[in-house]
């Protein structure tokens, strides 16, 4: 087993509506992650799960007439079949309602209060009746409940709170001084944004509602949503346990990926409350951009969702994973568009990837019977080509090493793009109409390794179709990124292979989906009706 480890999480999920793209982006760059730390030889742990608490959960169960178990029951068995159905390898996928997480956030709530660095205190801001929920002067929408619109009272609550005062210069230090929070961006809008009046103490416990982790020595309370969920990255490797295997071999996180709108508690709570347990601290939180509709933030509260599994149906599972990691520059927002959507897919898949490996394996067929063997004899051409595949390795570690993953898959696409013009140069069909065999011969294999090297590349983005190139260049699908050097292969035996991604007829394709959509929507408007 490999003494290189690697802890990577996802945030977890609320299970309070339909999922859609948005939840997948986060979670299939942190599995392109984890799968390509894994080929590179790590020993990797991937936590996801959901976040399970909280009076949101509640009152959608109340309004539905369950209980909030079997509420979010539903939604975390849905949440679990997406990601099976898009390949996402999690080691480990914890639920907050999990008897051992509420447990271990007894013990750090305990723990905390014990040290003093929780107190009790009261809790004062605007209240909102109807919606029993406490909001501050600057959360409210027109001196209103940003919720439900009606007006809020001045109230107070007994709370207890966290003393992240505290911490406020060691986490001014963190975040100024370290490469903690990625991208460098966001560390200034923490810093202006949060940090610059300095940090007020956190009310990290809650009376008006019940569906939460009780306060064991105070069971009117329960703890604050945000500690029972931020907690999940510990609590779910064993600490607070007997026996914590797995959290003295995995901790500290090297990477928590988050959203940006959530960087704030990722950066500024989770640390205070780490080192006021005395746990070291994550290496790295990356805080990405967003997933955009139409210019919004695709959310289910507004009803702009678009369906992965109509997504992954029409155009399989690798389309939706490499448009999610190529299409948004990693860390800013990116627009969802069905135009994009299928414009990425009939350019790169079709067009490049595809159709590299569906002509390449043709003329291997047609000229030598898939039977290919290694050359002696290179051109200049062939230099140049024999170098852009050997640089791959260094410029995708490179940019996986900045957590840049549509850079790195920016990097293989080129090397697949110089490929088809290694094509075109050569003229494979012209030396074999001149009779020159061991050109051609040389010429297909060169491209063969092309072809092998970047699908070995795009495994850990990819999960299918580079494997279904594999059996046709009649190659093991590697286990690691070993292999990523021209020549490996001394004599290949390859089969046709079918097409990768059929083309799509945007124009066709764009009206289906808008009826698809329309369907949705009304099916979605007689649910919450009914
Ligand atoms: N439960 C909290 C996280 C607690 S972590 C200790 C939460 N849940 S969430 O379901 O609202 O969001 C989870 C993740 O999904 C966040 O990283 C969020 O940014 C991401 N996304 C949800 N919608 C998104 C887009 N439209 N685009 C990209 N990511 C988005 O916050």
């Amino acid at each position: 087993m490999s003494d290189k480890k690697y802890y990577i999480t996802t945030p977890i999920y609320y299970p309070s509506g339909k999922w859609h793209l948005g939840h997948c982006y986060t979670t299939v760059c942190c599995d392109a992650i984890a799968r390509y730390k894994r080929m590179k030889g790590f020993d990797v742990f991937f936590l996801t799960g959901t976040d399970e608490h909280g009076q949101k959960i509640e009152k959608k169960a109340e309004a539905k007439g369950c209980t909030p178990k079997q509420f979010v029951d539903e939604l975390v068995a849905d949440i679990q079949k997406l990601w099976g159905l898009l390949d996402i390898s999690y080691n480990k996928f914890i639920r907050t309602t999990d008897e051992y997480h509420e447990k271990a956030v007894q013990k750090i709530f305990n723990k905390l209060y014990e040290k003093g660095d929780i107190y009790k205190g009261k809790y004062s801001g605007k209240y909102c009746t109807p919606c029993e929920s406490f909001w501050t002067e600057s959360q409210l929408v027109n001196g209103k409940c940003p919720d439900c619109g009606r007006d809020v009272v001045d109230a107070e609550e007994e709370s207890y709170f966290f003393r992240l005062s505290k911490y406020q210069d060691k986490i001014k230090e963190l975040l100024t001084t370290t490469d903690f929070l990625q991208p460098q961006s966001r560390v200034n809008e923490m810093v202006n944004n949060f940090l610059k009046d300095g940090l007020n103490d956190l009310a990290v416990s809650r009376t008006s509602f019940k569906w939460g982790v009780p306060v064991t020595f105070d069971n009117k309370h329960i703890v604050y949503v945000w500690v029972d969920a931020l907690s999940n990255y510990i609590t779910a490797l064993g600490y607070a346990d007997e026996n914590p295997e797995l959290f003295n071999k995995f901790w500290p996180a090297d990477l928590h990926m988050v959203g940006k709108e959530i960087v704030r508690f990722h950066t500024i709570i989770w640390p205070a409350l780490l080192m006021a347990l005395d746990v070291p601290l994550p290496k790295k939180v990356y805080g990405h951009g967003w997933l955009l509709f139409g210019g919004d933030k695709m959310s289910k509260s507004k009803g702009n969702v678009v369906d992965p599994y109509i997504l992954s149906a029409r155009y399989g599972v690798d389309a939706i994973r490499y448009y999610l990691l190529r299409e948004i520059p990693f860390g800013s927002d990116g627009n969802y568009t069905n135009e994009e959507f299928i414009t990425r897919i009939n350019q790169d898949l079709v067009n490049d990837m595809g159709n590299l490996a569906k002509r390449t394996l043709a003329m291997s067929k047609q000229y030598f019977d898939g039977k290919v063997t290694k050359p002696t004899e290179f051109t200049e051409i062939d230099d140049t080509f024999i170098a852009n595949i050997n640089a791959l390795d260094k410029k995708v570690e490179d940019w996986m090493d900045k957590i840049n993953v549509t850079k790195a898959l920016e990097c293989i696409f080129e090397v697949i793009g110089s490929a088809n013009k290694y094509i075109d140069l050569n003229k494979p069909w012209e030396l074999n109409k001149n009779g020159e065999k061991a050109r051609l011969n040389a010429v297909i294999y060169n491209l063969l390794e092309a072809i092998r090297v970047t699908s070995t590349a795009l495994l850990p983005f990819l999960t299918s179709s580079p494997k279904k190139i594999f059996a046709s260049l009649g190659v093991c699908v590697p286990d690691t990124l070993d292999s990523l050097v021209y020549g490996q292969v001394n004599a290949y035996a390859t089969t046709e292979i079918e097409v990768l991604f059929p083309r799509i007829d945007m124009k066709k394709e764009l009206a289906e989906l808008e009826k698809l959509a329309e369907e949705l929507a009304k099916e979605e408007e007689k649910n919450h009706m009914g």
